[in-house]
């Protein structure tokens, strides 16, 4: 393939969307689309969802002040929900001009959006600053999952049945399962 060197801005990495679901100073809660996302893992089976945040925004100083936070997968039903959060800024008011559900977390503090068929509740191990970002390595206490689906481990998720939804500045759907791993090298 033949490629050209171009701007760095083109920074481009696919992106999984989630919403991070906070609680504010006052008690309420707050959701926002966040979609600087990865995961690793500290040995055995503690996995540790990594998530970076630019700017001030409130849903970075809620993370910081409490260290807790949940981060709901969106589907394409959410779309409407992530649009219109990513679009309103906490501190311009209270994000109720759309419908949608909330429930507390089953073992952590944190708002969880119902519409989400995937939910972690997160508690912050560990932040990074570089520059005007912040990248916080989270311990996962517990996930939710759609109780329609039951894989038998974590290579076992069908992600076709959770149609999430991709973001590179559009958003996009994925496409069809290509196989499993092995299938490609025999
Ligand atoms: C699709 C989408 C993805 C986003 N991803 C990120 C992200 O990864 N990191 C970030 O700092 N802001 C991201 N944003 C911006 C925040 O969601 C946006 O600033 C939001 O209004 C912050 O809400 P808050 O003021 O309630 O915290 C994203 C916005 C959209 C619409």
């Amino acid at each position: 393939m033949k490629r050209k060197s171009v701007d760095l801005t083109f920074s481009m990495v696919v992106q999984p969307s989630f919403i991070i679901g906070t609680n504010n100073e006052d008690g309420s809660y707050n959701f926002a689309p966040i979609t600087w996302v990865s995961a690793t893992c500290e040995g055995g089976d503690d996995y540790l969802i990594v998530i970076s945040m630019f700017g001030t925004k409130a849903t970075k100083q809620n993370v910081v002040r409490t260290g807790l936070l949940s981060v709901n997968l969106v589907n394409r039903e959410m779309l409407p929900i992530m649009d219109y959060f990513g679009s309103k800024h906490a501190k311009d008011g209270e994000k109720n001009d759309i419908k949608y559900g909330v429930s507390r977390g089953a073992v952590l503090d944190v708002p969880t959006l119902d519409e989400s068929p995937w939910v972690y509740e997160c508690e912050v191990a560990k932040s990074v600053e570089t520059g005007d970002s912040t990248t916080f390595f989270c311990h996962i206490r517990n996930v939710q999952m759609d109780e329609r689906i039951s894989p038998k481990n974590t290579f076992d998720i069908d992600l076709t049945e959770l149609d999430p939804v991709i973001y590179s500045g559009k958003y996009h759907s994925l496409g069809e399962k290509l196989g499993e791993i092995g299938d490609f090298c025999k």
